[in-house]
């Protein structure tokens, strides 16, 4: 074993035996360590040319091997550039109930009923319940996508489908967002009621198959600890047939721990060709945990990966052939650039 790879232990080994749990599997997010002894914050470090730099947000750190960072970075952690861990959110709440020390995070009970209600197809809710209601009872056309995109403040979000004429050709998908991207995406359907995720994020999409349908209501509740939400969230859901999209809207640069999301699903069912004409980004050999553009294509029950890029790459365009796709831009703390443009249609 390297004195890298012994370092890199010893530190795991200490994370775990202090109560700490990675958000993360480790292989994939290595290499600056944090260790909040609150585990309020989930905040990732991130550390670049011997450079070390911490949110705000962050708060009681315990400790910080900073003097070991550039050791860590070596080796087969280079570019891995995220590294996030955090006490279990229960464990949290029992040690603040043993010293009964005032409990500014905790656990938020779900509303009694939906606080708002959404009836359009597609939407951005913001809100710690809703209820989602799209032609409940009423003809969807054939191929029809819309996406909602969920973010309550808290960190559980509970999904429920109340009514239903949806077909077993069509879908309601739920697919969590993270720093690591989009998970995988899981299907709602009245056999499997309450779906729980546990994530900032949460993308519905609706699919519907190659013949007309009826539509739905679901209901959505967030409880538990807060979520520790992007620095800035932006949320745009493209459902003209076609479109130019530029990031920061008003020009300028991004800002750092930024997340943007752009779902394309154009109202009236086509298959939308995505071309990107500007991309100014931090440029790192790997993107995916710094600055970094993904484009996802539905595909088969669930959002692909086609690729990722930064720096100045301007991908091939992509043709989204079943009727959806999504752009997510994420940034780190460091060398932030002007950002990026791109037309579909
Ligand atoms: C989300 O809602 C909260 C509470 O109403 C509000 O403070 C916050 O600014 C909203 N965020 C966005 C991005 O609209
Ligand atoms: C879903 O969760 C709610 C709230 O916890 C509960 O009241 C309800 O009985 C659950 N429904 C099912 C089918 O498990
Ligand atoms: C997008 O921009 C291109 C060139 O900048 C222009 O030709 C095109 O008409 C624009 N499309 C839309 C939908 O605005
Ligand atoms: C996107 O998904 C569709 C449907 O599965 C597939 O036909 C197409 O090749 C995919 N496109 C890319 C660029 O991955």
């Amino acid at each position: 074993m390297n004195p890298t790879s012994i370092l890199v232990v010893l530190a795991v080994l200490f994370a775990v035996a202090d109560g700490f749990e990675f958000r993360y599997p480790l292989p994939h997010f290595a290499n600056v360590f944090i260790i909040f002894w609150d585990g309020i914050s989930s905040k990732m470090g991130v550390v670049g040319h011997g450079v070390t730099v911490m949110t705000p947000a962050v708060k009681e750190v315990e400790f910080f091997l900073a003097p070991f960072l550039d050791v860590v970075l070596g080796g087969d952690f280079k570019n891995c550039h995220h590294f996030d861990v955090r006490i279990a959110h229960d464990r949290v709440d029992d040690a603040k109930v043993e010293n009964s020390a005032p409990q500014p995070n905790q656990e938020r009970p779900e509303d009694p009923e939906p606080i708002v209600t959404v009836k359009t197809c597609g939407g951005d809710v913001n809100a710690t319940s809703a209820s989602i209601e799209f032609q409940l009872w009423r003809s969807i056309r054939a191929d029809m996508r819309c996406v909602w995109i969920v973010r309550g403040p808290y960190l559980k979000k509970r999904f429920n489908l109340i009514a239903s004429g949806l077909k077993e050709t069509d879908g309601i998908y739920l697919s969590a967002v993270s720093y690591a991207g989009l998970g995988n995406s899981l299907k709602l359907s009245r056999s499997a009621q309450n779906v729980t995720i546990d994530s900032e994020i949460v993308i519905i999409s609706l699919i519907v198959g190659h013949a007309p349908t009826l539509g739905f209501k679901m209901e959505f509740y967030s409880s538990g600890a807060s979520s520790t939400a992007p620095d800035k969230l932006s949320c745009e859901i493209l459902t003209s047939a076609k479109g130019n999209v530029s990031y920061p809207r008003g020009g300028g640069r991004y800002g750092r721990y930024e997340l943007a999301l752009f779902p394309i699903a154009p109202s009236v069912p086509r298959r939308p060709t995505l071309r990107f004409t500007r991309v100014d980004l931090q440029a790192s050999s790997n993107c995916r945990y710094d600055d970094a553009i993904m484009i996802y294509n539905w595909s088969d029950g669930r959002y692909v990966l086609v690729t990722v890029f930064c720096g100045n790459t301007i991908p091939a365009s992509v043709t989204f052939q079943d009727g959806a796709g999504l752009v997510l831009f994420q940034s780190d703390l460091i060398n932030a650039g002007t950002g990026f443009e791109f037309q579909y249609e």
